[in-house]
């Protein structure tokens, strides 16, 4: 889990004025949901033979006895609170985004985190494959507006209905039955309970077997089918550079039909995908609401951030003062206080920092030029008694000058 210090902080605000120009671009709408749901939620959604439902949640018992769990990812949370709160009988459709925080217990190295943000949409109760469009368009314009557009690729797939996977389930199992003896033990495992997750091995001595494994795209239904050519028609209109990869099938149970990933180019690590996403029709009925499609997608912030600021080499700062006080003696600080209060109620919009460790005027003003402050306000006995602040510009070429307290929000005025 990491720590976000200030010399990190302005590069995730950036992003997310990003996100949130994005978002109103696509009208889409903000939604929070909690930390921690019950684990059954988890489990139902996600899938029990999944790595993250046998390895990676955090999962404890309250003291009622009730099993939770703090939340792997949002799609689960969002839908169960749509549901809740009965939104469907509002609206045919919704279009949601989140960004929150996330919890999976994975090998902790970079770019794989225990606690990791995730910027999220969620697009409910449109079954027509242009709402895919719309997806993978939406983060496309993101890379561009970020300046990353050479720098991720698109995967698409598609997994087609239920009984296309039951089907595809039972070649699979045919196939890796054949060939049993190269399978790991994770895998002769699934070979039973989760056929189509042996496909996402990491394991470089099955990557052969995986390759020469059958193809999900042979055993399509017509309508995934068609909706899979639609797609790929309308990103060829958008002009949105992709490749099919028939052996994504993505890490959660939910999915069918369209999935996706942008990963980064020239990168083989598993940690390179920075957003991931797909159509999951049979979630919402699943998990107790009205039968209605979604599709979503989501991006994994810690990721996008690097590739962000080492690609730019971005070179973002922490919020600097614009004034700051320097004071010396009781009286002073007595009144520096009330005064820097009162600039305040005048300019909201104002950076204003003042110095309570007290110490020399030269100490003082060493730490108000590392603070990187525009202009210095000088409080010390002379002033006081005159009633009178020095404003010294530390960046600007102004003359120094000694103005009357009751006169410095006019001073500001002239000059902001
Ligand atoms: P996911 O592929 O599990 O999908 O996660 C989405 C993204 O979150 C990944 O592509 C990655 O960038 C980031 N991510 C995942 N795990 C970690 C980690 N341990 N550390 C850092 N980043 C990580 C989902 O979670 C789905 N809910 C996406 C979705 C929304 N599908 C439909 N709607």
């Amino acid at each position: 889990m990491q720590d976000h210090l200030p010399d990190i902080t302005p590069y995730w605000h950036q992003l997310e004025n990003h996100l949130r120009i994005l978002t109103k671009n696509y009208a889409y709408q903000e939604i929070h949901f909690p930390v921690l749901e019950k684990t059954a939620l988890f489990t139902h959604s996600i899938g029990a033979i999944t790595d993250i439902i046998e390895k990676e949640m955090y999962t404890f018992q309250d003291s009622k006895q009730q099993l939770l769990s703090l939340r792997p990812e949002g799609t689960a949370g969002c839908i169960r609170a749509v549901i809740e709160h009965k939104l469907f009988e509002k609206n045919q459709m919704h279009r949601l985004w989140y960004l929150e925080s996330m919890f999976r217990r994975e090998r902790p190295q970079q770019g794989r985190y225990r606690q990791f943000y995730q910027f999220g949409v969620e697009a409910l109760g449109m079954k027509n494959p242009q709402i895919d469009a719309e997806l993978i368009l939406m983060s496309y314009r993101l890379w561009n507006q970020l300046n990353l557009k050479n720098q991720l690729h698109l995967e698409i797939n598609s997994l087609g209905n239920t009984d296309t996977r039951e089907r595809y389930k039972k070649a699979l199992i045919e196939y890796f039955e054949k060939n049993i003896s190269q399978l790991d033990l994770d895998s002769k495992r699934r070979l039973t309970t989760n056929p189509l997750r042996i496909l996402d091995s990491k394991n470089p001595d099955m990557s052969f077997l995986i390759k020469e494994a059958p193809c999900l795209l042979n055993y399509l239904d017509e309508e995934s089918s068609k909706d899979f050519s639609v797609l790929q028609q309308f990103l060829k209109e958008s002009g949105v550079p992709f490749t099919i990869n028939s052996r994504l099938v993505r890490g959660l149970d939910y999915y069918n039909k369209t999935v996706f990933e942008w990963s980064l180019v020239n990168s083989h690590s598993s940690q390179n995908t920075v957003c991931g996403g797909g159509r999951y029709d049979v979630l919402i009925e699943r998990l107790g609401g009205p039968p209605k499609p979604a599709a979503g997608f989501a991006i994994g912030l810690e990721r996008l951030i690097t590739l962000w600021m080492h690609s730019q080499n971005l070179q973002l700062s922490s919020e600097k003062p614009y004034i700051y006080l320097i004071q010396q003696g009781p009286l002073a600080e007595h009144k520096g206080l009330k005064m820097v209060e009162s600039i305040r109620n005048t300019f909201p919009n104002l950076s204003i920092e003042a110095d309570y460790l007290g110490g020399s005027f030269k100490n003082q003003f060493k730490r108000a030029d590392q603070r990187g402050a525009v202009v210095a306000l000088v409080l010390g006995e002379d002033e006081m008694r005159v009633n009178a602040v020095t404003v010294k510009w530390l960046r600007q070429n102004r003359a120094q000058s000694l103005i009357p307290i009751h006169e410095l929000t006019e001073y500001f005025n002239e000059i902001l």
